[in-house]
C-alpha cells in the first residue's frame, strides 16, 4: 500500500499519492487533486513545486550537495574532465576508457558548424551581445540540420544531443571573433574539447597558438561545475519547451534566453560588473548596507540561491580554482579578488546574510578567473550556457523518454475583470 497523504477541502477529504525517491524530499502527487476538488495548488516560482522525476542530478541545498548521477561534484572536478561529464549525463555512468576515446571522437568530429552559418555574423552590430547571437544561432542550426529534429527517433535524438554539445564551443568562440573584429578560428581535431575552445576563441591566424595548459585545466573544471544544476530556470525552460516537440536546437536556444537574465545565468557577469563597480575593499561596506536595504533594489550579485541555504558546493571549487590561476598567473593582488574575499568575509559575518542564509554562489567567483583568462564580462554567460548545454540535452533526452511526459501547461488564479459587454467605440467617453 503506497503511501498517502490527506487534505480536507471544504468539506471534502482528499487522498492523494506520496512518491518516495531516492534520497530527498518526498513529493505529493496532485494530478488528481483538481479533478477531486476543483481547486488549484498555487506555487509561483514553484517553490515547493516538483516538475518531474529526474535521475540526473541531486541537490540537498541544507546540506550544500550536489550529484552528477550519483558522482559528489567535488570528485568529478577533480578528477574527470568535461566530455567525461558528458557522457555521464547523457548515458548515466562513468565511460570505460573506450567508450570515452569512442565519445571524444565523435564529439570531436562534430565540432565545424556549416559554412552559411557564417553569414548569420554578418547581420549583427560588431557590439552585439555575444547572448543575443549564441540565442540566434543555435536557434538557426535546426535550419541546417533536418536529419536530426526527429524527436521520435532515438538516433536523432543522439546524433542532435552529439552536435549540441560538439558546436556550442565553436559558436561560442565565433560569437567572441566576431565581437572583437578578429576572423574566426576553426576547431582543430588533435585538440581536447576544452583547448580547442581556447584555440578558437584566442588564436590569430598570424602566429602558431599555444594552448596554455593551467586555463585549459581551470576551464575545463569551470564547465563540469556548471554542466547541470537540477529544475533551474532554465532546464525548466527547455523541458516545457520541448514538451511540445519543438526541436532540440529550438530548445537550447530557449534555454539560452532564460539562463541570460541577471537572476540566474547573467549574475557572474552581474557579479564581476559589481565587483568592479565596488572597486576597492574599503568601499564593500557601503555596498553590503544597500544590499540589505529594502529600499534599494541593489542586491548583492553572487549571493544567495532557491536551493542552496548552506555554502554552494560549486562555489567552493570555484574559489579554489580561482586562487590557482590567480597564483600561476602570478597575480598576487588583484584587486577584484581582494574585493570579493572582503565581501564575502563581511557578508557571511553579517546578520542579514545569516538569517536569510546567503551564501556566494558559483557566480561569486567565476567572473574572476574567466576575466583573469582573458575573456571579457559579456562572454561569461555565454560560457555558461556552453557548459549547461550537456545539462539542458540530457534533461530534455529524460523528458522525450519519460512514459509520462505530455506539454506542459499550467494553469492561473485569475485576478482580473469579471465577465462584461463590449461598449462600441462611438459609445465610449
Ligand atoms: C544561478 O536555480 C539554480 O540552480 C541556478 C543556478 C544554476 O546552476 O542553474 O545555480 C545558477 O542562477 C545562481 C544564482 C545567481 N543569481 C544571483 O547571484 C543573483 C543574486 N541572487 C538573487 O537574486 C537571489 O538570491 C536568487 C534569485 C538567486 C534566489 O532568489 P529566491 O530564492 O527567489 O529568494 P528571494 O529573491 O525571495 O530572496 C529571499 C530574501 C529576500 O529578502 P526578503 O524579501 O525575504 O526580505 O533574500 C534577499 C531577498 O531580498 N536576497 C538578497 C539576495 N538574494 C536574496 N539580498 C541581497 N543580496 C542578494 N543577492
Amino acid at each position: 500500500m503506497s503511501a498517502t497523504s490527506t487534505i480536507t477541502v471544504g468539506d471534502a477529504q482528499v487522498e492523494l499519492p506520496i512518491k518516495t525517491g531516492t534520497i530527498g524530499p518526498d513529493v505529493i502527487d496532485i494530478g488528481q487533486l483538481y479533478a477531486k476538488t476543483g481547486k488549484f495548488t498555487f506555487d509561483p516560482g514553484f517553490t515547493s513545486t516538483a516538475s518531474c522525476e529526474s535521475k540526473i542530478t541531486y541537490i540537498d541545498g541544507d546540506a550544500g550537495v550536489l550529484l552528477y548521477r550519483g558522482y559528489p561534484i567535488d570528485q568529478i572536478a577533480e578528477n574527470g574532465d568535461f566530455l567525461e561529464t558528458c557522457y555521464l549525463m547523457l548515458f548515466g555512468e562513468l565511460p570505460t576508457p573506450a567508450q570515452k576515446a569512442d565519445f571524444d571522437y565523435r564529439v570531436t568530429r562534430h565540432t565545424m558548424v556549416h559554412d552559411q552559418m557564417n553569414r548569420f555574423f554578418q547581420g549583427f552590430r560588431r557590439d552585439a551581445h555575444p547572448m543575443a547571437i549564441m540565442v540566434a544561432c543555435v536557434g538557426a542550426l535546426s535550419a541546417f540540420y533536418h536529419d536530426s529534429t526527429d524527436i521520435s527517433d532515438d538516433k536523432q535524438r543522439m546524433i542532435a544531443s552529439l552536435r549540441m554539445i560538439a558546436k556550442m564551443p565553436t559558436l561560442a568562440a565565433m560569437a567572441y571573433k566576431y565581437s572583437i573584429g578578429q576572423p574566426f578560428v576553426y576547431p582543430k581535431n588533435d585538440l581536447d574539447y576544452t583547448s580547442n575552445f581556447l584555440r578558437m576563441c584566442f588564436a590569430v591566424p598570424c602566429e602558431e597558438f599555444k594552448v596554455n595548459p593551467i586555463f585549459a585545466r581551470a576551464l575545463d573544471r569551470i564547465f563540469i561545475l556548471h554542466a547541470d544544476h537540477e529544475q533551474n530556470a532554465s532546464t525548466s525552460t527547455v523541458r516545457l519547451a520541448g514538451s511540445s516537440g519543438a526541436n532540440p536546437f529550438a530548445c537550447v536556444a530557449a534555454g539560452i534566453a532564460c539562463l541570460w537574465g541577471p537572476a540566474h545565468g547573467g549574475a557572474n557577469e552581474a557579479a564581476l560588473k559589481m565587483l568592479e563597480e565596488i572597486g576597492h575593499p574599503e568601499n564593500v561596506a557601503k555596498y553590503v548596507a544597500k544590499a540589505k536595504d529594502k529600499n534599494d533594489p541593489f542586491r548583492l550579485m553572487g549571493f544567495g540561491h532557491r536551493v542552496y541555504k548552506n555554502y554552494d558546493p560549486r562555489a567552493r571549487i570555484m574559489q579554489k580554482t580561482t586562487h590557482e590561476v590567480l597564483g600561476q598567473l602570478g597575480i598576487k593582488d588583484d584587486p577584484l579578488l581582494e574585493v570579493a574575499v572582503q565581501l564575502e568575509k563581511i557578508a557571511l559575518e553579517d546578520d542579514y546574510f545569516i538569517e536569510k542564509k546567503l551564501y556566494p554562489n558559483i557566480d561569486f567567483y567565476s567572473g574572476i578567473t574567466l576575466k583573469a583568462m582573458g575573456f571579457p564580462t559579456s562572454m561569461f554567460t555565454v560560457l555558461f550556457a556552453l557548459a549547461r548545454t550537456t545539462g539542458w540535452i540530457a534533461q530534455w533526452a529524460e523528458m522525450i523518454e519519460d512514459p509520462s511526459q505530455k506539454i506542459g501547461r499550467p494553469r492561473q488564479l485569475y485576478i482580473g475583470p469579471d465577465k462584461r459587454e463590449y461598449v462600441p467605440l462611438d459609445q465610449r467617453a
